[in-house]
């Protein structure tokens, strides 16, 4: 509580006036805000509606309503400059834009249909066998083993066996976690973070141009069907290696740090853990609550329409970018009662913001919840008791937040 009080008060380089939004010299992506994320979320809510973010020259939002209003409204915030920091239309960009989340309806919201239609919840829920089948046999080692690491042996071995065969790609683990750093860090500005991302990433870079051609795709997986729509020309010429990409860097990290999170919480409250036990069908209550609780997602980014956009009193200039806090969104006193307590009974399905709201909505939601179902769902039938087995960690990333271990201690009935 200190340190947010003294943050403020040091940050703060002009109060809200005229209709300018407040100055805050802040770097959300520095080691210290990212090692405290809630003292940043705590400054861009609680200073204005929208503040201007001095180190990098860009407007911020975090309060629930104005991220919502913001994630939603395209005619006045783009998603065509680029869901990060960085602008794409700049030619100096280093990467071209991604043909789904980076359109405006309504070229959007064609190519959204279409996906949908391949990832409609008829077929998802196909895959909700193989995900309890893979949960239970996963579940049972790790109870043989009474102590583990539930991010790695536990939320990253579940994810990385049972996502790759929905899209149906092969793919080794390590790369997977390593591209998902580099995405993660690449999103926010190119700081040291990124830079160690991207050295470990470089030597493998000729693999991820290949790996998510029409060749690399299993017949009957979301991957190849939508190579197949391109072909019969749903899909414009030469989208489907983004469509599949987007798939591959939304899904994994979001949903083994959300599972992750939500184990950690019941291994550090036994009230919610015997309460899962008593019924296993409230995993997805859990699940919703620890995103909402800490947010895999912190900030995604949008721009100001050229001809510029206000929120509430503030006009804001055109073409820039503006950071949307989620995680602060997602502990906003506005919008939520004790914001930064663990609480499952909470209503949070469809109003907390971790998914993200609107147009872009996270495409892969069902299936998150289905395999975060499937795990937790399989842990609450399967063992007695859950316990912290050391101090967890988290791995900093400049827009992702997660854990890089979380040591448990489990018991069989
Ligand atoms: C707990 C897990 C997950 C979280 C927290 C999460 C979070 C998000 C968020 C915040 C957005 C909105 C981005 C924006 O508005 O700029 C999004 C979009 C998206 N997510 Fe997820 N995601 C998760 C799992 C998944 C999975 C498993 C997949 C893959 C099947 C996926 C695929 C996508 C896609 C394709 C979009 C873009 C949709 C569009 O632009 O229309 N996500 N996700």
């Amino acid at each position: 509580m200190q340190s947010t009080v003294r943050i403020e008060m040091t940050s703060i380089l002009s109060t809200v006036s005229n209709g300018t939004p407040a100055v805050l010299d802040m770097d959300p992506f520095s080691i210290p805000c990212l090692e405290d994320p809630f003292s940043l979320q705590h400054a861009v809510r609680e200073t204005d509606t929208v503040v201007w973010l001095k180190p990098y020259g860009i407007y911020a939002v975090g309060r629930h309503a104005e991220a919502k209003d913001v994630l939603s409204d395209h005619t006045r915030f783009t998603t065509t400059a680029g869901v990060g920091l960085a602008d794409i239309r700049d030619p100096n960009a280093w990467r071209v834009k991604n043909p789904l989340l980076e359109v405006d309806p309504p070229e959007h919201s064609q190519i959204r249909s279409a996906l949908m239609k391949i990832m409609s919840p008829i077929v998802i829920r196909r895959w909700k066998s193989m995900f309890e089948e893979e949960a239970e046999l996963l579940v049972s080692r790790l109870l043989e083993k009474g102590t583990f690491d539930g991010l790695t042996d536990l939320a990253e071995t579940f994810v990385t066996t049972v996502f790759p065969r929905t899209v149906g790609i092969t793919i080794d683990r390590e790369k997977v976690i390593q591209f998902g750093d580099l995405n993660f860090n690449a999103n926010g500005p190119q700081n040291e973070l990124y830079w160690r991302a991207f050295e470990k990433v470089e030597p493998l870079l000729p693999w991820f141009d290949d790996a998510f051609k029409r060749e690399g795709m299993t017949p009957g997986g979301i991957g190849a069907q939508i190579y197949d729509a391109e072909e019969a020309g749903i899909f414009p010429k030469g989208t489907a290696v983004g469509l599949v990409r987007v798939l591959f860097r939304g899904g994994f990290d979001t949903t083994i740090s959300g599972i992750a999170f939500a184990l950690q919480q019941l291994a550090a409250h036994p009230r919610w853990w015997n309460w899962l036990r008593e019924d296993w069908r409230r995993a997805g209550a859990v699940f919703d609550e620890a995103l909402r609780h800490q947010s895999p997602a912190q900030v995604m980014f949008r721009t100001t329409v050229p001809e510029g956009a206000t929120i509430g009193s503030h006009s804001l200039e055109g073409d820039k970018k503006i950071a949307v806090f989620i995680g602060a969104a997602n502990r906003d006193p506005r919008r939520w009662d004790k914001p930064e307590i663990f609480d499952p009974t909470r209503d949070v399905s469809g109003a907390h913001l971790a998914f993200g709201v609107g147009a872009h909505a996270c495409l892969g939601l069902l299936i998150a919840k289905f395999e975060a179902e499937a795990v937790l769902g399989a842990f609450a039938r399967r063992v007695n008791t859950l316990e912290p087995d050391g101090k967890p960690k988290y791995r900093l990333v400049n827009t992702l937040r997660t854990l890089s271990s979380l040591p448990l201690r489990v018991t069989a009935p």
